[in-house]
């Protein structure tokens, strides 16, 4: 069976009067953990404080029905699509979903894509939002599963 890919970003809409942020992205996260995992989801996120960057691979149907309950959620908006289409295989099967955060070890690969050390998702080609994925992942996601 055929893998299809979803590249989006969308800028975040955390309620900052609210839990921490990081109490709110670990609530995401393991929504989307248990969804996924049961959906034959995988993916990374990456959260750079002004974007949120996702990818998500697996069956193009349910890739699609995730993505539609992901678009309409509150805690983020402008959600854009980069890229959507079928790929040779999963770069992320190990991950129901890992988050990337910016620390000690992303940070320095994380500047490299925009100017004043951030991401410039605007002007980012899909090339660009893979490579960020790639490279942040293999420093490690701050809380895979
Ligand atoms: C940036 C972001 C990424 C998300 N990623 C996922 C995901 O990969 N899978 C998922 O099921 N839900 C994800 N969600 C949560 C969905 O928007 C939605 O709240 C959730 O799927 C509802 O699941 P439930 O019906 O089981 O409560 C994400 C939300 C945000 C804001």
């Amino acid at each position: 069976m055929g893998i299809f890919r979803i590249v989006y970003f969308s800028e975040n809409h955390l309620d900052y009067d609210a839990d921490g942020v990081e109490a709110q992205l670990e609530t995401i996260l393991k929504t989307s953990q248990s969804n996924n995992a049961r959906d034959g989801v995988t993916g990374a996120l990456i959260f750079d404080d002004l974007w949120f960057i996702q990818v998500l691979e697996g069956d193009r149907e349910t890739v699609w029905k995730t993505f539609d309950r992901i678009r309409s959620d509150e805690r983020h908006h402008s959600v854009t699509i980069v890229d959507a289409r079928d790929v040779e295989a999963r770069e992320y099967g190990e991950w129901s979903m890992g988050l990337i955060t910016r620390n000690a070890d992303t940070a320095a690969i994380l500047e490299e894509f925009g100017p004043n050390g951030k991401m410039n998702v605007r002007s980012m080609k899909v090339e660009g939002f893979l490579a960020a994925f790639r490279r942040s992942a293999t420093v490690g996601s701050a809380f895979a599963a």
